[in-house]
């Protein structure tokens, strides 16, 4: 399939602008509002769905935002493709080209995700690589959003593995937003540089600030948001690195909790290994909008896919 105007893909948080990523998010509202209000894949059109890691709610989310936006999603585990064998990501990004309107992906290294983009003429969307989480995030911000209304301003903070998918993607989308970013990791878990420089020169831009710490207690002081992940993400089971004693001082518990805003939020990505980055108790407890945010991804990946498919065709969303 071949379009007269450049398309755009959403491979990291940072591949949208301020005012673009605004946008998403209030289409993400209104999908939320009326869910079968859009229907930019009637036909159907199809969108690939390749999965390279297990997963649960990007699986589900897509499969059923994709149906709601009037298209077939093509679900597959990337093993069962030809990728798994020897066909190169170019040749790959133009064959699917060819027979759906855009690719999400889930996978390794970001730097595959960016080889598939450059001969794909449909969207390609990154639906978790080892570097960036960037659906995930709008969904993140359209919960916070729910809660908190205008975000420019708030205080969000993680805690965990800086240098995972989720903290990279919640500095470079969360400073778009406007949102002052705090990670705290332990030493030696910080985030990347280079991502870190990106997230750098968005904040420039909006006049969000970027915190590093290793002290847990300090960086929890009047956040509005408490987010944390698993400390270990997938692909990282064997990498020889004590992904437990580090960690330990910053689980997401009560005694944290109470240095935050007394109505702070707290989110996680899910799923949560209960007991290790969070308890029980603030899991299920009143601060957690853990579900909401999970129901979220529905909204927010069909607003973005919406507005990608849009931008394609040389409209407005
Ligand atoms: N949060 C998230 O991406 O969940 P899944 O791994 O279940 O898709
Ligand atoms: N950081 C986690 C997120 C899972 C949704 C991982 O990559 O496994």
């Amino acid at each position: 399939m071949t379009s007269a105007h450049a398309v755009r893909h959403f491979l990291r948080d940072d591949d949208v602008s301020p005012a673009e990523q605004a946008e998403i998010l209030t289409l993400a509202a209104e999908l939320k509002q009326a869910p079968f209000s859009r229907r930019p894949l009637e036909g159907p059109r199809g969108v690939g769905v390749i999965f390279e890691k297990n997963s649960t709610r990007t699986r589900f989310s897509f499969e059923m935002g994709i149906a709601q936006l009037g298209g077939h999603a093509v679900v597959v585990d990337g093993r069962d493709t030809q990728l798994g064998r020897e066909e190169t990501l170019g040749d790959t990004g133009r064959v699917l080209s060819r027979y759906v309107d855009a690719i999400v992906w889930r996978t390794f290294e970001q730097h595959r995700l960016d080889e598939m983009s450059v001969t794909a003429t449909v969207p390609v969307v990154n639906a978790l690589s080892n570097e960036f989480h960037p659906c995930q995030v709008l969904a993140d911000l359209q919960t916070l959003a729910e809660r908190k209304g205008n975000l420019a301003g708030r205080n969000l903070t993680y805690f965990g593995d800086g240098a995972n998918n989720m903290a990279h993607s919640l500095l470079l989308g969360g400073v778009t937003a406007g949102l002052n970013v705090t990670i705290a990791a332990p030493p030696g878990f910080e985030p990347l540089p280079w991502i870190l420089e990106a997230a750098r020169k968005r904040a420039a831009d909006t006049g969000a600030s970027i915190t590093l710490t290793n002290d847990p207690m300090a960086a929890a002081e009047g956040a509005d948001a408490l987010v944390t992940d698993t400390w270990t993400s997938m692909g990282q089971e064997n990498d020889g690195l004590d992904r437990v004693g580090p960690f330990r001082p910053f689980q997401v518990n009560t005694d944290l909790l109470a240095q935050a805003q007394p109505d702070a939020v707290v989110l996680h990505c899910l799923p949560a290994h209960r007991g290790e980055e969070v308890t029980d108790e603030v899991l299920d407890g009143p601060h957690s909008v853990v579900w909401d945010e999970a129901e979220n991804r529905l909204h927010a990946q069909k607003a973005l896919l919406v507005w990608l498919l849009a931008k394609r065709n040389g409209g407005a969303a």
